[in-house]
């Protein structure tokens, strides 16, 4: 990932959240989430960066960031509402949060010009990625 794009992440959080709830139980998508695909999505460095700021189940542990919490066994600690809560949009639970919003395109300042008016992940991506987490079970 080039370090303009790591800025560009970083930056997307500039907006207080309004609403506070802990989770978003309803499915973005018709179709179920594919956990296989939401895997290469999570692992996928350019197009996710999930693992700049996180650790899990995948090869190269000495190149994955620990700024957020370990992704292993999330799956265990939270229901899959909540994971989907925290992929669209963890500055609704912590403002001041670094995680990026994944599918929101309204209220971010200064956003990469590749992602301008529209979200980092599809809402098919997203479920994906909530389809793997929640298979993420602690031992
Ligand atoms: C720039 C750093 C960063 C990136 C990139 C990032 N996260 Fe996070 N994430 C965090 C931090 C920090 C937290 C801890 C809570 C907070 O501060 O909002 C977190 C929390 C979480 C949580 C809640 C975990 C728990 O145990 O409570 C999940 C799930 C999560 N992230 C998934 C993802 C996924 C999936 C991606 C990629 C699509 C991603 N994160 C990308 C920094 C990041």
């Amino acid at each position: 990932m080039r370090a303009a794009d790591v800025l560009a992440l970083l930056l997307m959080r500039a907006v207080p959240a309004l609403a506070a709830t802990d989770a978003i139980d309803a499915a973005l998508t018709a179709a179920p989430g594919d956990p296989a695909r939401g895997r290469q999505i999570v692992a996928d460095r350019a197009l996710s960066a999930c693992l700049l700021c996180h650790t899990g189940p995948f090869p190269a542990p000495h190149l994955q960031g620990n700024i957020g919490p370990p992704l292993d066994g999330v799956g265990s600690r939270l229901s899959q509402g909540q994971i989907r809560l925290r992929v669209i949009d963890a500055r609704k639970l912590n403002p001041d949060t670094v995680m990026p919003p994944y599918y929101v395109t309204e209220g971010l300042n200064r956003t990469g010009r590749a992602w301008q008016g529209r979200p980092i992940l599809s809402a098919q991506q997203i479920e994906d990625v909530v389809a793997f987490l929640s298979t993420l079970r602690a031992p």
